[in-house]
């Protein structure tokens, strides 16, 4: 395992499925996690649950989408943790309606919740990483912004905006020495795909050639790596966990 006990990794959307795990992993690593969420419950919960687990835990309640919110919050973590070395931008929804029917309200918050609030956080942990030379950056994206769904074109926008932005971005921060890389999960067992139907589910099986889900583990094992100097020459990339499901 690596050892992040200097470390401070900020995660969005952190007080519950994927983010949580993640914060799980790195708090088992020695890590200090910083975590930000809107829901105010969740993230007492999930603050108590990291402690009994015996990690370095701290978070935030707050919305990515406010980009005052965001620039004080990350002045007071770098303040109170003095640096951030990983940012990873995970908080995430979807409002799936086939395009047709899709209210303007349901494009416009998974976009301003997905990609904006990517670009607000980026943003902000930039300017602190930019003056310590190093970090790195890690956005989960999904499969869907590689392949696109059939009900989700505001989901799919979203996260293959986060791609492209991941890309940009990696090439801007490159000389800084500050890394972007994104993660594109396939099917994970979490609440966001609690809801799917047996049919459904047994028809992703079909079509995943490892034959089943993935667990946020899966996705938390690929963040500890991008987040270690084991990755040091990996930038701009998209990198998959989906048992197969997208191959190029
Ligand atoms: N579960 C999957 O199968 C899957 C697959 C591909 C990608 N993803 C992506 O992984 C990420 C995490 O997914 P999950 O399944 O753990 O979702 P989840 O719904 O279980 O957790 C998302 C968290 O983000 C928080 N959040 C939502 N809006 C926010 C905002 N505006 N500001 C701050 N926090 C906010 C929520 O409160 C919640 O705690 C998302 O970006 C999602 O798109 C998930």
């Amino acid at each position: 395992m690596h050892d992040f006990s200097r470390q401070v990794i900020v995660i969005t959307g952190g007080a519950r499925g994927i983010g949580l795990t993640i914060a799980r992993l790195f708090g088992a690593a020695q890590a200090t996690v910083v975590l930000i969420d809107l829901n105010e419950e969740a993230v007492q919960q999930a603050l108590d649950y990291l402690k009994d687990d015996g990690c370095k835990a701290y978070a935030y309640v707050g919305n990515v989408t406010d980009a005052k919110g965001m620039e004080e919050l990350f002045a007071t973590i770098v303040k109170q943790h003095g640096k951030i070395d990983t940012l990873i931008n995970n908080a995430g929804i979807t409002r799936d309606n086939l395009l047709l029917r899709m209210k303007e309200e349901e494009w416009q918050m998974v976009l301003d919740i997905n990609l904006k609030g990517t670009f607000i956080c980026t943003q902000k942990a930039f300017r602190h990483m930019m003056k310590a030379r190093k970090g790195s950056i890690i956005n989960i994206a999904s499969v869907i912004g590689l392949m696109g769904n059939a009900g989700q074109s505001n989901y799919a926008a979203s996260k293959g905006g986060m791609i492209a932005f991941t890309k940009s971005c990696a090439k801007e921060f490159a000389s800084r020495n500050i890394r972007v890389n994104a993660i594109a999960p396939g099917f994970i067992e979490t609440d966001m795909t609690a809801t799917l139907s047996d049919e459904v589910r047994s028809s992703y099986g079909k079509a995943i050639p490892l034959g089943k889900m993935g667990s946020p583990e899966d996705v938390a094992k690929l963040c500890m790596f991008l987040a270690s100097e084991d990755s040091a020459y990996i930038t701009g990339q998209t990198i998959a966990v989906d048992g197969g499901l997208t191959m190029h």
